[in-house]
């Protein structure tokens, strides 16, 4: 049972919650499909926290909120808030917390969504806090691979990009390592996955490291695309010198076992090419849109009466 509970990292859920997120991300996916709205928050309202930038993420917890029927508000901007004056993340927290049933917040410090769960009596959702995790986010792609393959277990995953900052990788790889799958890690070797991350999933999931994604293509079921985090470098030419080194175009998706497909969180640079888009592989714009039937799973688990 998820009910007030807080969503900090993938491992606070239990494959039993995991499921229960599934099935009801099912039930949800029909009203959103047939455009129905809902009415089982309509007493209840999330805040959003963000202190970094989003677009997919925020906006599709808000829709979520709102097509439950329930209400939003909303810190759309940390340089228009308190933050700007001082206000500590704690006091922000303790405030927002009496104005609203649950809390979404994106935050650029790992362990900032462990923090203000600390300081919180609502439950709060960890919306990505730095270079850590990004819960939700992997809640979607399994949710993705179970609806476009139809399971997640006898799957090669093959995850290229930003392997060290990127969040979504990190709770990803946490999260596919409850399955039986093989994965492969492809990153430029200063991206590479972090030792803590690698050690948590090492004996649980067959994995494969390498600098190069040809020698992969043939076995992946689902090749999972990441953005470079330009954000998280500290020296910029280091980023300078990064971009641009690995790019999916239709000819790669050529070379990918048949049937499979490629995903991406998004928002993507350069790391996929358009022409890509119109492939029967590419499904990452329906990643994106199952975002909210998850969400509203998630939400109404957490919050609903
Ligand atoms: C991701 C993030 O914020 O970590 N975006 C998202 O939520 N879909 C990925 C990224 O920014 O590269």
């Amino acid at each position: 049972m998820l009910k007030n509970r807080s969503i900090i990292s993938i491992s606070d859920l239990s494959d039993e919650d995991m499921n229960e997120v599934f099935s009801q991300a099912d039930r949800m996916l029909e009203n959103v499909n047939a455009g129905k709205k809902m009415n089982i928050m309509s007493s209840k309202i999330l805040a959003t926290l963000f202190y970094e930038p989003s677009t997919r993420t925020r906006l599709s917890f808000e829709s979520s909120m709102q097509r439950l029927g329930g209400s939003v508000i909303s810190m759309a901007d940390s340089k228009t808030s308190s933050t700007i004056k001082g206000e500590t993340l704690a006091d922000t927290i303790r405030i927002v917390e009496s104005y609203s049933d649950i809390i979404v917040i994106r935050h650029p410090l790992e362990g900032a969504a462990l923090l203000a769960s600390r300081f919180s009596s609502k439950p709060v959702i960890n919306a990505g806090d730095g270079s850590g995790e990004h819960p939700t986010q992997t809640l979607i792609d399994l949710y993705t691979v179970r609806k476009e393959l139809g399971s997640i277990d006898g799957k090669t995953v093959t995850i290229i990009g930003d392997l060290k900052y990127g969040r979504t990788v990190h709770s990803l790889l946490s999260g596919l390592s409850r399955f039986d799958v093989e994965v492969n890690l492809v990153s430029p070797e200063n991206l590479a996955i972090p030792k803590h991350v690698y050690n948590d999933v090492l004996g649980k999931l067959d994995i494969h490291v390498s600098t190069s994604l040809d020698e992969f293509l043939g076995e992946t079921d689902i090749l999972y695309v990441t953005r470079i985090q330009k954000e998280r470098f500290t020296d910029k030419n280091e980023y300078a010198k990064l971009i641009g080194s690995y790019k999916i175009t239709s000819k790669e998706v050529q070379k990918l076992k048949p049937g499979s497909i490629i995903m991406h969180p998004l928002p993507r640079v350069d790391e996929i090419s358009p022409e890509v888009d119109n492939t029967k592989a590419a499904k990452y714009f329906k990643q994106a849109y199952y975002g909210v039937p998850i969400r509203m799973a998630l939400i109404s688990m957490i919050a609903g009466d």
